[in-house]
């Protein structure tokens, strides 16, 4: 569908302790982090005015998922989608819009109750560069797909499937993991770009994010961060490996807020005609601990 989201464009977070976020930023990962108001750090991957915001708040958890479609038709199509599907959302104000760096926005919840966002017209910062907050040997991966991906809860994957559907992504189940008890556990990926997924659902996550999935062009980054991250207090949750879907070679640590971050490498494309794995290609061993 034409007029379907193209991107996950942005991303703002409550996090209960902006100090130890940005420390952990800067020293681990490498984004830019800067600051325009009390209360609210931006982060940048790229050219954009910022990709993440952290807002001082007890949450600790995802407060807006912003989904971006290409433009002012689009953006008019895709409210004539959500009032024929009856799904209820606010136009934003100019005050909102300016808020976020967007030319226009709606809100309004997924199924499970996420906060989202969809706009048009980021503000992109063409004369300020990216400048990583620590030495990189590249670059992070946004371009056509977007700031990254994330896995969010859900309230059934059926539902799901048709909410993000109508919103113009495709996807399937991609996993289908045997659990201790005998059962099964689907999860479901749901891609609009580039990327295998922007937004997948089907782990288990006490709060609406299970993790946030951040690119890089270069190997070593991920060794690097790997290796920081290691040094540091925050814990390796997913050891290092690739994953069977979209062939990203990743690992996951826990945030200060408690949720993951997967640094990831070489992601690949959904595949033209669906497809599902029962575990991942190699490495990625849960810590237990
Ligand atoms: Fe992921």
């Amino acid at each position: 569908m034409d007029c379907g989201i193209t991107e996950l464009g942005y991303v703002r977070f409550g996090v209960s302790d902006l100090a130890e976020w940005q420390e952990m930023i800067e020293t681990l990962i490498g984004l830019e982090v800067f600051k325009e108001e009390e209360g609210s750090l931006f982060v940048r991957s790229d050219d954009h005015h910022h990709r993440f915001e952290l807002v001082e708040d007890a949450s600790d958890d995802l407060l807006t998922a912003g989904f971006r479609v290409a433009g002012v038709d689009e953006f008019e199509q895709i409210q004539g989608l959500l009032r024929t599907a009856n799904v209820p959302f606010e136009a934003g104000n100019q005050e909102l819009a300016a808020q976020r760096r967007v030319l226009d926005l709606v809100t309004l919840e997924d199924p499970a109750g996420n906060p989202l966002e969809i706009f048009h017209g980021p503000q992109v910062d063409a004369h300020k560069p990216f400048y990583p907050s620590r030495r990189m040997f590249g670059k992070f991966v946004t371009g056509d797909g977007g700031a990254g991906h994330m896995i969010l809860k859900h309230a059934g994957l059926d539902q799901t499937y048709e909410f993000y559907r109508m919103l113009g992504m495709r996807g399937s189940v991609e996993y289908k993991f045997p659990l201790p008890d005998g059962g099964v556990a689907d999860v479901l990926f749901m891609h609009c770009n580039s990327r295998d997924h922007t937004v997948a659902f089907g782990l288990p996550s006490k709060k609406r994010i299970n993790h946030l999935m951040i690119e890089v062009d270069n190997l070593d980054d991920v060794f690097m961060t790997h290796e920081l991250v290691q040094a540091s207090q925050y814990p390796v949750q997913v050891s290092l490996g690739k994953h069977a879907n979209d062939h990203m070679f990743s690992f996951y640590f826990t945030t200060p807020s408690g949720w993951q971050i997967e640094i990831g490498y070489a992601g690949r494309p959904a595949t033209h005609q669906s497809e599902y794995y029962t575990r991942d290609t190699y490495g990625h061993e849960f810590n237990r601990s």
